[in-house]
């Protein structure tokens, strides 16, 4: 049975970190507040010259290197990202210049929160039907320069951090479903009724015109707009949701994942749906305390993470699961 499988993983964040009591010297708020509503401690932040294929770059040659392979036996990259490094083309593609792996494909998915589910499920279809056999995706995410640092964005600004990770994805022949490494499934969902409840407005068509002008710049429209409330009711619901959906289709139950990594917006939201399925404390690897909410990344730093600290190895099983604007959610299930 030819599936897919993880074979590496590695991840990239720039130096410079940002703890808490920085962000109060920029707008009204305090340590206590950020650790208390969203478990966050710090963030990196990159550099003004970095760009978010720079960071994606880092993380795909560590991806590359512990997968023993060379950029050239790669025959697709995908890059999921909402903080492209420009309007078009894609940051995949700015990605490949970098990596200097020109004519194969090249593919951006925007589905923010939930890009890196999505674009591990792409390449899973990919490999599935035999068109690709080795696959880099990344998720890679420069949001520090797109964030309202002041008083009025301060419920967005703290959440969020910089950072890309990256696996590659191999073709694989599935002997034994039980024991070989491999995805099992992946569960794609969306709703785009909620698509203004957490967007970013500017540029785009959207706009009356020029996409961008002095109008949308004053309305403050080229920064992440949020109702966290609505977004933090419903990822609760729409999670674990995904998560039962994979459960169902792969007869497996809680017992039987060995460790979830999900995605890291809210370490609340992570707790509320471990103690929904009951699921212990050592089996959920949360990162956001360091990182923040790096989007796309989240997913992939957290393997990378688990895997240098010992918490994930080969053979294990793990269930991802992750939500966000959109609203987009999904889940992922996969024999490491
Ligand atoms: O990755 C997917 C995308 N994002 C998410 O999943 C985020 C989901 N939502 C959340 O995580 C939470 O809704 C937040 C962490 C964003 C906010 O937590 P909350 O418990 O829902 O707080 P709130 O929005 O109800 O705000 C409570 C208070 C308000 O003050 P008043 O009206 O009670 O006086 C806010 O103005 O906290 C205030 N506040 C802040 N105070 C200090 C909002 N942001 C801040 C801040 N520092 N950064």
């Amino acid at each position: 049975m030819l599936r897919s499988k993880i074979v590496s993983t590695g991840m990239y964040v720039p130096p410079q970190i940002i703890k808490n009591d920085d962000l109060a010297k920029m707008m009204d708020t305090s340590d206590e507040w950020i650790r208390q509503r969203t478990g966050i401690e710090q963030r990196h932040w990159a550099a003004d010259d970095t760009s978010t294929s720079d960071l994606a770059y880092e993380a795909a040659l560590v991806a590359l290197k512990n997968a023993n392979m060379d950029k050239s036996e790669i025959d697709m990259l995908i890059v999921a990202t909402l903080s492209p490094d420009h309007e078009f083309p894609g940051t995949a593609c700015f990605l490949q210049k970098k990596l200097g792996v020109p004519g194969i494909p090249a593919l951006d998915v925007r589905q923010q929160c939930t890009g890196f589910i999505y674009a591990m499920s792409i390449a899973d279809q990919f490999i599935r039907t035999g068109m690709y056999q080795k696959i880099l995706v990344v998720g890679a995410e420069l949001q520090s320069k797109g964030l309202e640092k002041n008083d009025q964005g301060r419920d967005v600004a703290v959440l969020f951090g910089d950072g890309a990770g990256a696996v590659v994805m191999c073709a694989t022949e599935v002997k034994d479903v039980k024991t070989d490494s491999h995805v099992l499934s992946t569960h794609l969902y969306a709703d785009g009724t909620f698509a203004e409840e957490l967007w970013v407005a500017a540029p785009g068509s959207g706009n009356s015109s020029d996409r961008i002008g002095t109008k949308e710049i004053e309305d403050k429209l080229h920064f992440p707009q949020m109702n966290g409330k609505t977004v933090f009711l419903n990822a609760v619901k729409r999670m674990p949701e995904a998560l039962q959906a994979a459960f169902k289709q792969n007869e497996l139950s809680i017992e039987d994942i060995d460790l979830f990594i999900f995605h890291q917006a809210n370490l609340r939201i992570n707790d509320m749906i471990a103690k929904q399925f009951n699921i212990p404390e050592h089996k959920v690897f949360n990162t956001i305390q360091k990182f923040a909410n790096t989007t796309a990344a989240t997913i992939p730093i957290g393997l990378d993470e688990a895997v240098r600290a010992g918490k994930l190895k080969k053979g294990m099983l793990v269930a991802s699961a992750a939500f966000g604007s959109g609203f987009t959610w999904g889940s992922a299930v996969y024999r490491f």
